[in-house]
């Protein structure tokens, strides 16, 4: 079914050669929507733009068009307004016919897409060990929207979940749990995800206050990331409890993803480091290897940089981005990868996304598309705050 406006614009092409002569094929008849609705649905506005070419009046050149126009089978009979534009109005019979055809269409007008891409929406990803917050909800919702919608054009939909599954918390909650409820992290079900957001809490301010809980802490990071078998186990518990309250929620918003989380990006992220390196695109920053990014500047406005591995050795947020991309393009075979987030997010992306280009990661081939969304506010018109005191990003 071709749009209507698409209709609109071949009819007037064809009055443009017939008024003017072929010369004037491939002339845009800047046919938009009306910019009020009181002049009707949609408005040709190529008279002005061509009276000075054909030496004549705008309005003359409207004549001209609507003499040769053949467009009574769509619309009522077009009007010339102020200084020469074209006022259409559709006429209620086209639409009916038009109306008729989409409902009984199994497809309801929507072409399928051609051709059809494989494309990632990465969506929902909450936090492991954290409770899933409103801005959580929204990417879940509106990312299984995008999805639907694209798997409904025929294109190839992966549904990725990058949970927080990764990183410094880990540590922290496992030598937390340690002290306090060891049996948390051999038994399966010993917590739900309310004890594992308090226990949370409360180890994040021993992190905090405690320097020798947080050398504890970080050693045990290194343990796990280095594959030791108890803190693997310990962490998988954690994981398990987290997702199955996650899942309550997908059931009921029906909604199917797949869980691709940070820790799978793990073994990857050394070869990032190392082809960033070789591109040479590394600098030291006070310990910390960084990239620095055109166009972001600080409020001295010198140049803002990238860390993609903090000075303790540690790979970050962005440093997980960077594999997935790199994923996502070679082993995916993406051609477009959506990101849904909340508008706090978007210069984490634009920053990565400029690297990857920067790095090669990302082929001009392949888009990416930051999809964001605004904050949710409390009634007090500020930033709401889940039950464990987050702020909600
Ligand atoms: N877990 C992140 C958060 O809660 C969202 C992840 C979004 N996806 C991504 N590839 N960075 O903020």
């Amino acid at each position: 079914m071709t749009a209507i406006i698409q209709q609109i614009k071949e009819r007037f092409s064809q009055s443009l050669v017939k008024s003017f002569g072929e010369n004037f094929a491939a002339t845009d008849p800047l046919i938009v929507a009306a910019s009020n609705p009181r002049f009707g649905d949609y408005q040709c506005n190529i008279s002005l733009s061509l009276a000075k070419e054909l030496k004549q009046k705008p309005r003359e050149v409207a004549t001209t068009l609507l003499k040769n126009l053949e467009i009574d089978d769509l619309c009522q009979p077009p009007e010339i307004a102020g200084p020469g534009f074209i006022n259409l109005t559709l006429k209620p019979s086209y639409l009916e016919t038009q109306l008729k055809d989409l409902i009984t269409d199994n497809r309801l007008g929507v072409a399928a897409a051609n051709p059809s891409q494989k494309i990632i929406v990465d969506f929902s990803s909450p936090n492991i060990a954290k409770e899933m917050h409103v801005g959580h909800l929204r990417s879940t919702i509106i990312g299984d929207c995008i999805a639907r919608i694209l798997e409904f054009r025929h294109h190839q939909v992966i549904r990725l979940n990058h949970v927080g599954d990764w990183g410094t918390q880990f540590g922290m909650l496992i030598t937390y749990l340690q002290e306090a409820y060891p049996s948390a992290l051999t038994q399966a079900d010993a917590l739900d995800l309310g004890d594992l957001v308090s226990f949370y809490k409360k180890a994040k301010i021993r992190f905090d206050e405690d320097e020798n809980f947080k050398e504890t802490a970080r050693q045990a990071v290194v343990k796990l990331q280095s594959g030791d078998p108890q803190s693997r186990q310990a962490w998988q518990l954690l994981c398990q409890q987290s997702r199955r309250e996650f899942q309550k929620i997908y059931d009921i918003l029906d909604i199917k993803l797949t869980e691709r989380g940070e820790s799978f990006y793990n073994p990857y992220l050394e070869t990032v480091i190392r082809q960033l390196d070789q591109q040479g695109l590394l600098t030291e920053d006070n310990g910390a290897l960084c990239v620095f990014l055109d166009g972001f500047t600080n409020k001295e406005g010198e140049p803002l940089p990238l860390i993609v591995k903090k000075s303790d050795g540690g790979y970050n947020y962005a440093t997980t981005d960077l594999a997935a991309i790199c994923y996502r393009v070679r082993q995916d075979k993406a051609a477009r990868i959506i990101y849904v987030t909340d508008a706090g997010q978007a210069n984490h992306f634009a920053q990565v996304f400029q690297v990857a280009k920067k790095a090669g990661f990302l082929p001009d081939n392949v888009a990416v598309v930051h999809v964001a969304f605004g904050l949710v506010l409390g009634e007090d018109g500020k930033k709401l705050k889940t039950r464990s005191g987050e702020t909600v990003k």
